[in-house]
């Protein structure tokens, strides 16, 4: 058969990937497995947002009298719940939840401790915007029995998986596990996800940058004399560049990977170490564009190489195409 009627699910992929790395236990594809099945979950109810009205809104009963749930809550429980029983982590960790989340006593642990923003851009549902889910996976550090809090908190270089649901005109799921990142494409009418972009690459330099530019008033001046430079005109490094800026990072970073350019979320006065998590945002795009041939800073340091101390701690983030993080990080430096 002509190889491109080849069609690969997510499953296969995992599997045929796995099966190239001698020792492989399965583990880790039964895992990704179980994650893919909760993302086709929440993609139910999030393609369902738009019928609120019709069927109840969050903090309401629904017409069958049920509690509706707010989606990010939702989406919260249905990771957890897909995960928790199939013995491949010791421990998770959750953007909605203060402590991490242990895996109950009737089910035994595993090797892996999973992380993850169940839904990302929340504050775009209700306008029929784009929203998504990031997911980190470390291996296990401590011994054996009921995982903790160390787990969880391992610096971003230590990853062995990450990756985002994008929730959108059509719904994708793009990871990465340190052999490149692959994007798939889930074709509702058979429920699967089928590989679509094989070995995604952020282009070296772009033309767009990305940021919540409201705050450009709290920023530190450094910072403003980078945005004021991509506002200038110069055709030789190809400026202005164009300003494109959604509000939910999946997406935001979604475009970057695919377009090149930079998506940032410096400190600024409001918040002096940044809006974003270390743990479940900033860590696993990092990963992901870096594996892309991309760059993720904090304007000093490389994201991966922070040291976390506490699990829903913040960053300034700046990520995208390597020259254009690398020309950001010279002006915050002061360098420019
Ligand atoms: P979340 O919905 O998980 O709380 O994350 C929201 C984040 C992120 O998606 C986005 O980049 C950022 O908040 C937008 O912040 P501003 O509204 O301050 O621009
Ligand atoms: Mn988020
Ligand atoms: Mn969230």
């Amino acid at each position: 058969m002509p190889d491109q009627q080849k069609v690969v699910t997510i499953e296969r992929h995992i599997i045929e990937g796995e099966r190239a790395h001698p020792g492989a236990t399965g583990h880790f594809s039964g895992l990704l497995r179980d994650l893919t099945l909760a993302f086709k979950v929440i993609w139910r109810e999030v393609s369902k947002a738009g019928l609120v009205d019709i069927l109840g809104a969050a903090g309401q009963t629904n017409v069958s009298g049920d509690d509706v749930k707010k989606l990010d809550v939702y989406a919260d429980e249905v990771i957890y719940k897909a995960m928790d029983h199939g013995g491949h982590l010791c421990v998770m960790a959750s953007e909605e939840n203060e402590d991490v989340l242990h895996i109950p006593d009737q089910y035994p642990t595993g090797r892996y401790a999973l992380l993850y923003d169940p839904l990302d851009g929340s504050s775009n549902i209700d306008a029929n915007v784009n929203i998504g889910t990031i997911f980190s996976i470390y291996r296990r550090i401590s011994p054996s029995g009921k995982g903790r809090l160390e787990d969880c908190l391992q610096s971003g270089y230590k990853q062995v998986a990450a990756g985002y649901v994008i929730y959108g005109s059509s719904t994708m799921l793009v990871y990465t596990t340190g052999d490149g990142v692959h994007g798939f494409t889930l074709d509702p009418s058979i429920g699967e996800f089928l590989l679509s972009h094989e070995d995604i690459r952020i282009p070296k330099r772009g033309k767009i940058y990305s940021a919540n530019e409201g705050n450009f008033h709290r920023w530190d001046e450094n910072l403003k004399k980078y945005v004021q430079y991509l506002h200038e005109e110069d055709k030789n490094t190809n400026r202005p560049y164009s300003q494109r800026y959604i509000g939910s990072m999946v997406a935001d970073v979604h475009r970057t990977l695919l377009y090149g350019g930079i998506f940032m979320y410096p400190a600024d006065k409001k918040n002096p170490e940044g809006k974003l998590r270390l743990m479940y945002e900033c860590n696993p795009m990092a990963f992901i564009i870096e594996q892309a041939g991309g760059r993720a800073s904090n304007g000093k340091q490389r994201i991966l190489d922070i040291q976390p101390s506490t699990l829903h701690q913040h960053t300034p983030l700046f990520i995208g195409s390597e020259e254009d993080v690398a020309l950001a990080e010279e002006f915050i430096q002061g360098k420019r």
